[in-house]
């Protein structure tokens, strides 16, 4: 299958089955903003929640935070995204697009007469490159003048970093430790696209791990096996998983070192979470610019030092991304192509669909008591139109891993059939069963 025919089916299929809708559709749309439907909307809380429970839950050493989106002004100055968050752009002065300087599809030299607009073909109409900040600002208050000017976090980092010593003294916790955080984060990229993997909004799942200065390159090592682990646990093919290590020039201002996460997408590798040893240039800053101190006293060692932070950060779309592309599998099955998730269960949006073989017979009112039953602990579907096979298929296209269906034989012995989605084979079970067969096939903790 082509790479683009890939993204196009699966864009068509989170549109079809409800996972990911173009942001204010009915208007044209809103360039790389995208909304989530009732099943992308459970997908990727199945994602948030085992980032939490592996990040927060399973561990006394990480507390979790919910910083707000909007933050003092100067943090973004301390932060170094006021001065350093920008692209190099070039705008058409004749049908004002504006294109990134390094653009593949730019010929020429942006501000010479040899350069041609990808757009609209004029020739020496590109401008010099200038430098854009990617920060999305708005107004505080009444007044929109520059004293009101605030931003939308670029990323959720820095929330933590304000907040470093808060939860310290009111968790009791000690160095090393770390703080976990999920949010929302704005970026007004200049080159969005494929999909929801890179977007003007999204939503980021952060840790920053604070550790005593020279322990920091240990503690790296450790979190990258961790994050690497953790991956692997979703159901992602391992193989298409690799580390990138960042070289010098690719470093962001903040960072001593940095390895990427990088998936095989159908349009190459790329990131989808990054481990980054941020030393104490964090912490440094946000004391030089509040002038509050945010040293670190060390009783055991009786030392006082401004810890290193070693972060991880990956992106909530992009993690859901992977697993639908990671998902996504056509099979010819009896003359007909069957499309299918093939979601890791504790990742699928709904665990199993209740179908009543036929609307006679007694089956419905089994089958309606069975998913109100089911509902209490998962999240289940109920389908009676159309045929079986047909029902089957549209929860293979939504990733449900089961399928229970009430038959003629439940009438006389009370027992089900339980679908299996991915071997398509079924076994007999007792109704009574249903729900402890599925309690043991979604053990949310591994
Ligand atoms: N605090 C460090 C930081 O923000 P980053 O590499 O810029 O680092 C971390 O972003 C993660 O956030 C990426 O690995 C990606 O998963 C996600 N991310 C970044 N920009 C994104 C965008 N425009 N759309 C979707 N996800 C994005």
């Amino acid at each position: 299958m082509a790479d683009t025919a890939l993204m196009d089916k699966l864009v068509s299929l989170c549109k079809r089955r409800g996972f990911v809708f173009q942001s204010s559709e009915i208007y044209g749309g809103l360039g790389s903003v995208w909304d989530y439907g009732p099943l992308g909307v459970e997908l990727k809380k199945n994602v948030k929640d085992r980032w939490w429970y592996a990040m927060v839950h399973a561990r006394d050493d990480i507390e979790g935070l919910d910083a707000a989106i909007l933050m003092h002004p100067k943090v973004w100055e301390a932060s170094g995204h006021v001065a350093g968050f920008t692209d190099p752009l070039v705008d058409c002065r004749q049908c004002k697009n504006r294109f990134r300087a390094d653009d593949p599809r730019i010929k020429g030299t942006p501000g010479q007469s040899d350069a041609q607009c990808p757009v609209c073909g004029t020739r020496g109409s590109l401008t010099e490159p200038r430098l854009f900040n990617l920060m999305f600002k708005t107004f505080m208050g009444p007044v929109e003048d520059s004293a009101a000017v605030v931003y939308l976090r670029p990323e959720t980092a820095q929330g933590i970093y304000v907040n470093y010593l808060n939860v310290l003294q009111s968790s009791r916790q000690r160095i090393p430790f770390g703080i976990a955080q999920i949010g929302k984060a704005f970026r007004n990229e200049i080159t969005p696209g494929n999909f929801v993997f890179r977007t003007r909004e999204f939503e980021q799942m952060e840790m920053q791990f604070f550790v005593r200065p020279g322990t920091d390159a240990e503690w790296f090592e450790r979190w990258r096996e961790w994050r690497m682990n953790w991956h692997h646990a979703l159901g992602l093919s391992p193989a298409k998983l690799q580390w990138h290590q960042h070289a010098g020039s690719e470093l962001a201002h903040y960072a001593k070192a940095a390895f990427d996460i990088q998936y095989q997408f159908p349009f190459g590798w790329q990131e989808i979470e990054g481990i980054h040893n941020r030393g104490d240039f964090d912490l440094s800053r946000h004391q030089e610019y509040s002038g509050k101190k945010l040293e670190y006293f060390d009783q055991a060692r009786n030392e006082r030092y401004i810890p290193y932070i070693v972060e991880t950060s990956a992106g909530a779309d992009r993690v859901a991304l992977t697993l639908l592309v990671d998902g996504y599998r056509e099979e010819e099955v009896e003359g007909e192509t069957r499309v299918v998730l093939g979601l890791h269960p504790n990742m699928a949006p709904i665990k199993a669909g209740v179908f009543p073989l036929v609307k006679k017979d007694g089956m419905p009112e089994i089958a309606t008591t069975l998913y109100h039953d089911l509902r209490k602990q998962f999240t289940c579907f109920y389908d009676d139109s159309g045929a079986i096979g047909r029902r089957y298929r549209r929860m293979d296209e939504a990733g449900t891993p089961f399928g229970v269906t009430i038959d003629g034989e439940t009438i006389s012995n009370q027992t089900v059939t339980v679908r299996n989605r991915d071997s398509m084979q079924q076994e007999r079970l007792a109704l009574s069963r249903v729900a402890e067969y599925l309690g043991d096939k979604l053990t949310l903790t591994s």
